[in-house]
């Protein structure tokens, strides 16, 4: 194992890696550094230097923590490219060591402080502006301490995406007391059971939520939610979690609000057992997130700092958080290879599709989620109406 000393962003950190192999598990390491998550550090500093010019405090004066820092390289960065007061913790006493060294390196021991305890304990000690989690899997088991500490901004990392997607059914039921259901959108599906978990903890300390961006991207899903006190936010962030009923046979799906089938004026799904469409049994995922999971003018901002940063990942990064602006605000996508399958019939270019429904008076827009898939409030008889026409279309072109 050597340390050597690699750039990314404005600093450089000493990290470790195998000595003979450029392929390595991250977690095979004394202390955990995984190069592939420099694009999530990129998004990071965007959305965080973002989040602080809209509130028009001086970049000093907030504190951010990383509290499962490792080599340190996010809270180091956060420092020194964003200006803020930083707070780098980690329960394993060679990241420790490491993170400390890291800080030196930098120069940045005035406004770094580094830590060695169980990330759970200092969250319920201190508080922090901005509170950062990033484990190994799941941070379920923090989301109390972190809900409890973060005043104004907390992201999320969670990279157990089969139990918060469905593929994992009853490990997603007992880390996020909310049935997953593996669907064709089971990467939104993780993101909104996240995001409803995360919302009923906040609640429990009087605070609601905006969810600021969120995005999926290779096997973690990322989530930034701004922090609002007060019983009556923490209130209406409880109205935004609801139920989502699905068809597997023939891809309809439906969402209600509530958190009882009977909580909502008008049941219509969540009174259903069967599919109105088809007619086979329906399956319900929830509590989840039904709110927004993107907000547009907070894509602007991340985009413009992502622009004029430049980092390594920069040109991913804008690519990602482009799509997400322009997601519209529906609860799931369809998969335009799914229903084509289902309806035996050839997929076209997806913007094609878009284009088309746009055209025949939908919303519809691509998603971040999925390269063939796509949100539209048009329901599922429109859809495959016009799935028809274009193959019909394509045909006739031959
Ligand atoms: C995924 S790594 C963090 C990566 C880092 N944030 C980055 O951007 O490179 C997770 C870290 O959490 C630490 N960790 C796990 N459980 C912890 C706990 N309960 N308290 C503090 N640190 C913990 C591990 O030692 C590991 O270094
Ligand atoms: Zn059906």
């Amino acid at each position: 194992m050597n340390t050597p000393v690699i750039g990314e962003g404005a600093i450089q950190v000493r990290v470790p890696l195998p000595d003979d192999s450029a392929n390595f598990p991250p977690s095979s390491t004394a202390v955990f550094y995984n190069p592939e998550m420099e694009l999530n550090r990129d998004i990071t500093v965007a959305a965080i230097s973002g989040f602080i010019a809209r509130t028009g405090v001086e970049p000093a004066s907030i504190s951010y923590a990383d509290v499962m820092s490792a080599s340190g390289i996010r809270g180091i960065r956060m420092a020194k490219e964003v200006g803020l007061k930083c707070h780098l913790n980690d329960w394993n006493q060679d990241a420790y060591e490491l993170m400390r060294e890291n800080i030196k390196l930098n120069g940045l021991e005035e406004s770094c402080t580094p830590s060695n305890q169980n990330a759970n304990t200092l969250m319920h000690q201190e508080q922090f502006d901005i509170v950062d989690l990033d484990p190994f899997g799941s941070p379920a088991p923090f989301l109390d301490a972190a809900a409890r500490s973060a005043r104004r901004l907390l992201c999320i990392t969670a990279t157990d995406t089969a139990p918060l997607c469905g593929a994992h059914l009853k490990s997603g039921i007992r880390k996020y007391a909310a049935v997953p259901l593996n669907t064709e959108y089971h990467r939104e599906m993780g993101a909104r059971i996240l995001l409803g978990a995360t919302a009923r903890e906040l609640a429990r300390r009087d605070k609601g939520m905006n969810v600021l961006l969120t995005h999926v991207t290779r096997h973690y899903v990322r989530v930034y939610l701004e922090i609002i006190r007060g019983v009556s936010r923490a209130d209406s962030t409880m109205e935004k979690l609801g139920f989502i009923a699905h068809c597997f046979h023939c891809g309809f799906r439906s969402w209600e609000y509530g958190l009882t089938p009977e909580s909502t004026p008008k049941p219509r799904s969540a009174s259903l057992s069967v599919c109105p469409n088809c007619g086979k049994s329906l399956k319900f995922a929830g509590p989840l997130w039904l709110g927004t999971i993107q907000e547009q003018d907070f894509c602007s901002m991340v985009l413009d700092e992502l622009k004029h940063r430049k980092s390594g990942k920069c040109k991913d990064a804008v690519k990602i958080i482009e799509f997400c602006k322009d997601e519209i605000d529906i609860p799931t996508y369809y998969d335009q290879h799914w229903l084509c399958k289902q309806n035996k019939i050839s997929a076209g270019p997806i913007d094609e599709l878009v284009e088309v429904l746009t055209s025949a008076g939908f919303n519809a827009s691509r998603t971040h989620f999925a390269g063939t898939g796509f949100k539209t409030d048009a329901d599922l008889d429109n859809i495959n109406k016009l799935l028809h026409q274009l193959d019909v279309q394509r045909k006739n072109h031959r």
